[in-house]
């Protein structure tokens, strides 16, 4: 039994042709880059920004974008590269099954339930957030009520202690049965939800614009400082640190674009459509970032971040910096953020099913996880088992901390990702890639090295906790794996 088997890729390859029990192909290029911006524009733009912000950037937060967006390119053309040779469902899983070995595999698929799954949870608590504001400033009534909207880890600035964030569980609940229909259906409303997403942040730049007070953009970058947040948790402000923070915090806004990749096995041709979908989609997402992080800082301070305007930070700013006249705005930015989450929350959760789908049929995970549905063709265990995995990490953890764990988990992952690409060039040069990052070489593979780098510096930025976090998550999953994968793993007992 060996933890470095690698999964061989002819194998790989084959099992993905067997369509007969595989995944139904029915997505192109443009479900993919719709797929991909219905997966980027989230939480990270309408409720990272502003804790960014109040964090450790102030206005430098679009700084923190544009270092993030750098990881990512890097990171997608790697992503890009491996997913157009690997055309496989469970994305960076099956990559390194492929190169590294089966226990790198089962970091990598282990830490990515922190991106989707836990993801998700983040994206299920800013919907939340916003449907309260909904109740109270579009539908004028009363919201949920603070305890029943909250986790037990918070308490309101008037003293109310959060019990269980029901409409979080709900949202999670209602998408993981949606999406044990299929996914073409799903597909459908996801691109009339990105029509409607990129609509609001293109609407709040060009209106928000006049707004800017540039008394908020001074100074553009703070001085050094500490702030402490609600939890005692003490944050790098002003400066570099503050701007890796930054990073590290809005990085979760970009986080998506690579849930394309695991969508592989249902796209129609996907050495062609995979880079389009990936680049695209992240091309997109970045200019509309910044400028709309540079909108969001004009309008409204650092201490308005901090306190009245915490939660659904986007809409309190527009109402208190635009006034009556753009009530409409705010009122349909809440609106419109509503469907914009639920469509984030359906993509975490498609490649989170879709990775515990691949690490079910690897044997990692319990083979329940690599069944379909016999009508719907859609791994529905693996659904209902997220299900509740993400419902409870919805309904009992501040979307603070899941954000956060989110973004140095997929940063994490994204790492590995890197350094896969290096390692396939050096042990399978002649295997057939349709797209080839640039400057990937492995004598000398500066895109994938950089890409490491520049994830290394942002999880650096997110500052100890958040590393605490991240090895205590992956302590779990060692224990899982020589408990049980390892035993029970295809790979290493084809008797089994
Ligand atoms: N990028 C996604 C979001 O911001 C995860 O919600």
């Amino acid at each position: 039994m060996s933890i470095w088997k690698r999964k061989p890729l002819h194998l790989l390859l084959a099992e993905a042709s067997e369509s007969e029990k595989g995944l139904k192909r029915t997505l192109t290029a443009w479900s993919l880059v719709a797929l991909g911006i219905g997966a980027i524009i989230g939480a990270g733009l309408f409720v990272r920004t502003a804790t960014a912000a109040a964090q450790n950037a102030g206005p430098s937060v679009t700084i923190g974008f544009i270092v993030a967006a750098i990881g990512c390119a890097l990171a997608g053309l790697c992503y890009a590269e491996l997913s157009s040779s690997i055309p496989i469902s469970g994305s960076a899983y099956t990559y390194t099954y492929a190169t590294m070995g089966e226990l790198l595999a089962w970091i990598i698929g282990w830490d990515l339930i922190l991106e989707y799954a836990v993801g998700a949870a983040t994206v299920g608590i800013a919907w939340s957030e916003y449907l309260n504001n909904l109740l109270v400033n579009v539908l004028h009534t009363s919201p949920i009520p603070y305890a029943l909207s909250h986790s037990p880890f918070q308490t309101s600035a008037t003293g109310e202690h959060g019990m269980i964030n029901l409409p979080a569980f709900f949202i999670v609940a209602v998408i993981s049965l949606l999406l044990i229909r299929g996914t073409k259906e799903s597909a459908f409303v996801n691109g009339l939800i990105v029509i409607v997403k990129v609509a609001i942040v293109v609407l709040i730049i060009i209106f928000g614009w006049s707004f800017i007070n540039p008394a908020n953009h001074t100074p553009y970058i703070p001085q050094n400082s500490v702030f402490v947040d609600e939890h005692g948790v003490g944050h790098h402000f002003g400066g570099i640190m503050g701007i890796l923070g930054a990073a590290g915090t809005v990085f979760f806004a970009f986080i998506g674009f690579d849930a394309v990749s695991t969508a592989a096995q249902e796209t129609k041709n996907p050495k062609r459509d995979m880079p389009i979908g990936i680049l695209g989609s992240l091309a997109v997402c970045t200019v509309l970032y910044i400028l709309f992080a540079h909108v969001l800082t004009g309008l409204e301070s650092v201490e308005f971040f901090r306190t009245g305007g915490k939660e659904a930070s986007v809409a309190n700013a527009i109402t208190s910096a635009m006034g009556a006249n753009y009530e409409w705005l705010a009122q349909f930015v809440t609106v419109a953020i509503l469907f914009g989450f639920t469509s984030v929350i359906l993509v975490m959760l498609l490649g989170q099913s879709r990775v515990f789908y691949a690490m079910g049929n690897d044997g990692l995970l319990p083979r329940a996880f690599g069944h379909l549905h016999p009508k719907y063709k859609t791994p529905y265990k693996a659904n209902l088992v997220i299900l509740v995995i993400v419902g409870l990490f919805a309904a009992f953890i501040p979307g603070d901390i899941v954000g956060d764990m989110t973004s140095i988990g997929t940063l994490f992952a994204f790492i590995l990702v890197c350094i896969s690409v290096i390692v396939l060039r050096k042990t399978q040069p002649d295997m057939k890639r349709e797209f080839k990052a640039p400057l990937s070489d492995y004598k000398l593979p500066i895109v994938p090295v950089l890409g490491v780098i520049v994830c290394l510096a942002m999880i650096y930025g997110l500052g100890w906790t958040n590393w605490l976090r991240l090895i205590a998550w992956l302590l779990i999953g060692f224990v899982i794996y020589f408990g049980y994968s390892r035993r029970n793993s295809r790979l290493n007992n084809p008797d089994k």
